[in-house]
């Protein structure tokens, strides 16, 4: 019974202090950005994700009948919940609405490297702006992050394609509606499934094999110019990219940055631009991806209102983090730690305890008879920055003992000036 659930994990006291920090990473640059957090609960209706199209997400929900029986889900990802909190607030949002979210997402995944049965995944997305400007904003709130976390566009490279482009190439080979949705997600697994699974799900769309050519070819351009070439000189997917590409720019981030036709993405609800991050290495699965999605809300029975988003897990960046030496060495937050050399002192030590946090001081109080030498072993282990002695003869003085820890200086200090 000491085994949790496979593919969750537990959070030990050192595990939970580089995920706090994480976690305020994913805060600053949201904030600096001008996003603000919003929360929803961890269980939906299953139905919010019932979505027809072939998706791996809908085939992994943690999913129940509740004791009202309601077929209930926990949440795989947050993006269906916040466009149902959107939709309840129809018309009273002022748009465009910019909010951000680190929630808990549960998916019945195949466990490997970097994906688990659970992860807590930022969110970050902007409702109520059509034009490729909010596009551009989510990237650099992106990237702003890589940086505030010490990553290079040596390390990490975003990888930026639009929905629009196959849109553009199925179209004209008469692939529309729920028909091209279906071929996106099917097309998303080309690098991970035999060419023959993928090709043999397309010719069950009724794509013929000369149009699967086709599509391959366009999903293996790099540059823009080419794709403009293969589409046609007045293709609005390439000039929608090309814009993107130009504020990029401007925001200094085109480094980081470069056009890639094979990114589709595997979720249905794409309808623009898609973006994902990954390693330069290429060892690692996506950091992150996002997209803009425009006709979630009708989809859910509402009147659609543009939006674009991405979602960014705390497991790749950690791996990602960690072999490259940038996982910072934080130890515990104890600045002081209060002991009483006497028993006849631990009133005295706890009334100096309370002086200490109602300064705002950290204080661990020892709470027990203990000898020096485990006191100090003490200290140094929680990595406090000064150790407060309440000895006989400076306590009948009115004052107490502070020995600074990084400098070994000790001082008796008043008890009405800590
Ligand atoms: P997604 O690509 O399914 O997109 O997930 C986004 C990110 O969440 C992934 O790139 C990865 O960092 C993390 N992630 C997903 N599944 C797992 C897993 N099993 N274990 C660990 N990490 C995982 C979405 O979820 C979209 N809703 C994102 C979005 C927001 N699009 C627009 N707004």
């Amino acid at each position: 019974m000491a085994q949790g659930v496979r593919g969750t994990r537990d959070f030990y006291p050192e595990e939970m202090r580089l995920r706090n920090w994480l976690f305020q990473k994913f805060h600053s640059s949201s904030l600096s950005h001008g996003f603000e957090e919003y929360d929803s609960p961890i269980i939906e209706h299953e139905e919010l994700y019932t979505r027809k199209q072939g998706e791996e997400i809908t085939q992994q929900l943690y999913n129940f009948e509740d004791k009202g029986g309601r077929k209930i889900s926990l949440r795989p990802e947050m993006t269906p919940s916040l466009a149902r909190m959107v939709m309840a607030r129809s018309g009273a949002l002022p748009l465009p609405i910019k909010w951000y979210s680190i929630p808990q997402c549960w998916r019945y995944e195949r466990t490997q490297r970097g994906r688990g049965r659970e992860h807590y995944q930022w969110n970050v997305d902007i409702w109520g702006m059509e034009g490729i400007e909010a596009d551009a904003e989510l990237l650099s709130v992106m990237v702003h992050m890589f940086t505030s976390v010490g990553l290079t566009h040596d390390d990490v490279v975003v990888r930026i394609s639009s929905r629009k482009v196959l849109e553009e190439v199925l179209g004209s080979l008469g692939i529309e509606g729920d028909s091209f949705t279906k071929a996106c997600v099917i097309v998303d697994k080309m690098d991970k499934l035999p060419e023959e699974t993928v090709s043999a799900q397309l010719s069950d769309l009724g794509i013929s094999d000369s149009s699967i050519t086709t599509i391959q070819s366009v999903l293996s351009v790099t540059e823009l110019p080419g794709l403009r070439d293969m589409l046609s000189p007045d293709s609005m997917a390439v000039s929608e990219l090309e814009r993107l590409f130009q504020l990029l720019e401007s925001y200094g981030i085109s480094e980081w940055t470069t056009f890639d036709a094979s990114v589709v993405r595997g979720l249905a609800y794409y309808t623009g631009p898609v973006f994902e991050a990954h390693d330069r290495g290429g060892e690692l699965r996506a950091i992150c991806g996002g997209g803009r999605y425009d006709r979630l809300i009708g989809t859910l029975g509402g009147r659609d209102l543009p939006a674009t988003g991405f979602g960014f897990g705390d497991m790749v960046i950690m791996e990602l983090l960690s072999e490259k030496g940038l996982l910072p060495d934080i130890s515990s937050r104890v600045s002081d730690v209060v002991f009483s050399m006497d028993e006849s002192l631990r009133g005295a030590a706890m009334e100096v305890s309370s002086k200490l946090r109602g300064a705002g001081r950290r204080v661990d109080l020892v709470l027990e008879p203990k000898k020096m030498k485990w006191v100090f072993k003490h200290a140094e282990r929680t990595g406090a920055e000064r150790l407060v002695m309440v000895m006989p003869a400076e306590w009948d003085s009115g004052k107490v003992r502070i020995k600074d820890l990084q400098t070994g200086e000790e001082n008796d200090i008043e008890f009405k000036d800590l």
